[in-house]
């Protein structure tokens, strides 16, 4: 198929809710993408978030394809092997007591922290969330979304959620009533701008929620997974939520979401008060296994940690050469740009060296490379940034 007569297909026949890049990719491998001109990206934005490992990891592509020649899918109201090891492999990442719902999606995993929020307050159902925080585009999860252009002509939205400024230990205090039940957050904001809590203003949260019993919860959508160098953010902090949810990247490519809640307030969701088909089906949680043990085996977590520091410090680097560069942000393989400009050209610019990245928040540089990038592909990126930002 040609590219133009694909255009058009979409345009016909295609919801056109998502701002397009005419791109047509048909491979990837590692940090790597093909286009159907036969042209390679570095991907520096792998699958959204998606893409921990990169494209395609050998691993992860052997455990789906073993799945799929034995058994597609089980029901919920049945056993599979796989969920139960993913299951169990996750509570090996926690070290913690907790029990875990499977989902489909990010949106999703937190439509399920937040029903369980409800049974839990038992009348109290107000929920703080974060100014520019983004949770999903479910209603209730955008209902807790901090960014009103989301929410513009989906009104009325669910009730109960009140969003403070971040980092902001008053704000959320001055905010809580006799109805809140729980305290939603992201430990690094990504669509916000790569906004990172910081250690007193989480600690704050987590003595306000044991004090007015309350629950944290965790988004760890974006941050999960080892991107800011542990398998999950809040490992940094020394505070443990009381439900926390992953996704993206978790499934190695395939759609996952799941919501992780401790022990004591998990089996509140007893037989019949939530479900999902097609959660944690087998091919999914075989993909998922695979992703953990290979985050596991090739120490992706120590490289993650080392090569956002590389990379944070070469991003610096450029700051301190480009008057455009206002800050660089930055934890793990997590890393924004904040540029005084609108970031879109420089996305362009470097589309069109052979380098892929992001642009949220307008103005913020979103880099995000696979945890087992190398330091060749660090250094190829930075010169095109480089180039790109001095080319404008
Ligand atoms: C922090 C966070 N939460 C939730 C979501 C929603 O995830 P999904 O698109 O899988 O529903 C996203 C997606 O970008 C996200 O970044």
């Amino acid at each position: 198929m040609k590219k133009e007569e694909l255009f058009q297909i979409y345009k016909d026949c295609i919801v056109p809710s998502y701002t397009k890049v005419p791109l047509v990719f048909v491979k990837g491998k590692g940090s790597y993408l093909w286009d159907i001109d036969g042209k390679k990206y570095l991907d520096f934005f792998p699958g959204w978030g998606v893409g921990n490992l990169g494209h395609c990891h050998s691993k992860v592509m052997c455990a789906i394809r073993d799945q799929v020649s034995k058994l597609i899918f089980v029901p919920n109201n049945y056993h599979h092997i796989a969920q139960a090891k993913l299951a169990k492999e996750l509570n090996f990442w926690t070290q913690k007591p907790y029990k875990v719902f499977f989902a489909n999606s990010g949106a999703e995993a937190n439509e399920a922290a937040i029903k369980l929020s409800r049974k839990f307050g038992q009348g109290r159902f107000e929920i703080i969330t974060f100014i520019d925080s983004f949770h999903g585009r479910t209603l209730a999860a955008l209902s807790a979304t901090g960014q009103k252009k989301y929410q513009e002509g989906f009104a009325p939205l669910v009730q109960g959620f009140t969003s403070v400024p971040f980092n902001d230990l008053n704000a959320v205090k001055a905010a809580v009533t006799d109805k809140t039940v729980a305290i939603m957050l992201e430990l690094v904001q990504g669509e916000g701008g790569i906004n990172i809590a910081t250690p007193e203003f989480v600690k704050g949260l987590r003595e306000l929620c044991d004090k007015h019993k309350l629950l944290l919860i965790v988004d760890e959508v974006q941050t999960g997974i080892g991107r800011t160098g542990t398998m999950f953010a809040w490992q940094q902090y020394g505070i443990e939520p009381d439900m926390f949810t992953l996704a993206k990247s978790l499934g190695g490519g395939l759609p996952i979401g799941v919501m992780m809640a401790k022990t004591a307030i998990s089996d509140m969701l007893t037989a019949g008060t939530h479900a999902s088909t097609f959660g944690g089906g087998p091919v999914v949680c075989r993909a998922a296994l695979a992703v953990l043990r290979a985050i596991q085996k090739e120490k992706l977590l120590k490289h993650a940690k080392d090569s956002g520091a590389y990379l944070c410090e070469a991003l610096n680097n450029l700051k301190a050469k480009h008057v455009h560069i206002k800050e660089v942000r930055a934890m793990g393989l997590m890393c924004g740009v904040e540029l005084t400009v609108p970031g879109k050209p420089f996305v362009e610019a470097c589309i069109h060296k052979g380098l892929l990245i992001n642009c949220t928040h307008d103005r913020v540089l979103r880099i995000m490379p696979a945890l087992n990038v190398t330091r060749g592909q660090i250094n190829k990126a930075v010169e095109i940034l480089d180039t790109a930002l001095g080319s404008l």
